[in-house]
């Protein structure tokens, strides 16, 4: 977006000269416009943001779509945001798909305030690490997992821009030092809480697909990726490996 656009959305926002006199000038000392505007719009939604939670980025369009049709067509689907933040993913989902049962998931409180306000009502909302607040009734029966983890290797954050390095919490941004550990954790939790015909979709930078196509307990599943326009992005698509079931995103490497 430029300059001469953010300044037209403030102009918007603000109450008066000092007000927005007060927000040109947090903008330019590098607050993210979203924090200050209180929204981002995501699509066709315009979401809850605020001060100190990570902001949906537009890339994260591509999983959107991606959660969006591996719900269509199967009434009552259960689909689970994992990692949810303010949860634009599920609320995407709830937005275009009829009779899904949506839930979202994250560590952080004050991003959940957000998804509260982005979900539908009957939307559940956990808060805890991982999936430990996630009910133990879903295991077993949940559709479709998407999630958009803290993917970024610790040795990165320096290279992120100043808006997400000073202003998101580091823990929404890093994963480790390959960028995978909460990867590794959504691969291994698919097991328990995906159903037979279900999907995990994980965005994550393209330079990671390989290493995670090929890490541990990656057979149980067929594995293939989505890319995105940006030559960055990559949605990698899980589903259970089901002898027999014949389809499959890509061939099996040979056992042994
Ligand atoms: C990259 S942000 C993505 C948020 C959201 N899906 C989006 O696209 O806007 C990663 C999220 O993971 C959450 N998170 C980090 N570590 C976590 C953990 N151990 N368990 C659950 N959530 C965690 C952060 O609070 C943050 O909201």
């Amino acid at each position: 977006m430029f300059a001469e656009d953010e300044a037209e959305l403030l102009r918007r926002h603000a109450a008066g000269a000092d007000e927005l006199a007060d927000l040109c000038a947090r903008r330019i000392a590098g607050e993210p416009l979203e924090h200050l505007l209180g929204w981002v719009q995501f699509g066709n939604l315009r979401l809850s943001v605020g001060f100190g939670v990570f902001v949906p980025r537009q890339r994260s369009l591509l999983l959107a779509q991606e959660a969006i049709d591996a719900a269509t067509g199967r009434p009552g689907a259960v689909v689970l945001e994992a990692f949810c933040g303010v949860a634009p993913i599920a609320s995407a989902v709830a937005a275009t798909v009829d009779g899904v049962q949506v839930h979202a998931a994250d560590i952080a409180a004050d991003a959940l305030v957000h998804a509260r306000r982005n979900l539908p009502d009957d939307a559940q909302i956990h808060h805890g690490t991982g999936f430990d607040a996630v009910p133990e009734s879903l295991a077993g029966r949940v559709d479709v997992i998407a999630a958009v983890p803290p993917y970024v290797p610790d040795h990165a954050f320096g290279l992120l821009a100043p808006e997400a390095r000073d202003h998101e919490p580091r823990r929404a941004l890093t994963g480790g030092v390959d960028g995978l550990d909460h990867v590794d954790t959504l691969v291994d939790a698919a097991q328990t809480w995906l159903s037979d015909t279900g999907t995990l979709l994980i965005e994550m930078n393209v330079a990671q697909f390989d290493a995670v196509a090929a890490g541990d307990g990656r057979r149980a599943f067929d594995i293939d990726a989505v890319a995105g326009d940006d030559g960055q992005t990559v949605v990698a698509r899980f589903r259970r490996w089901l002898p027999g079931r014949g389809v499959r995103f890509r061939e099996r490497p040979a056992a042994g």
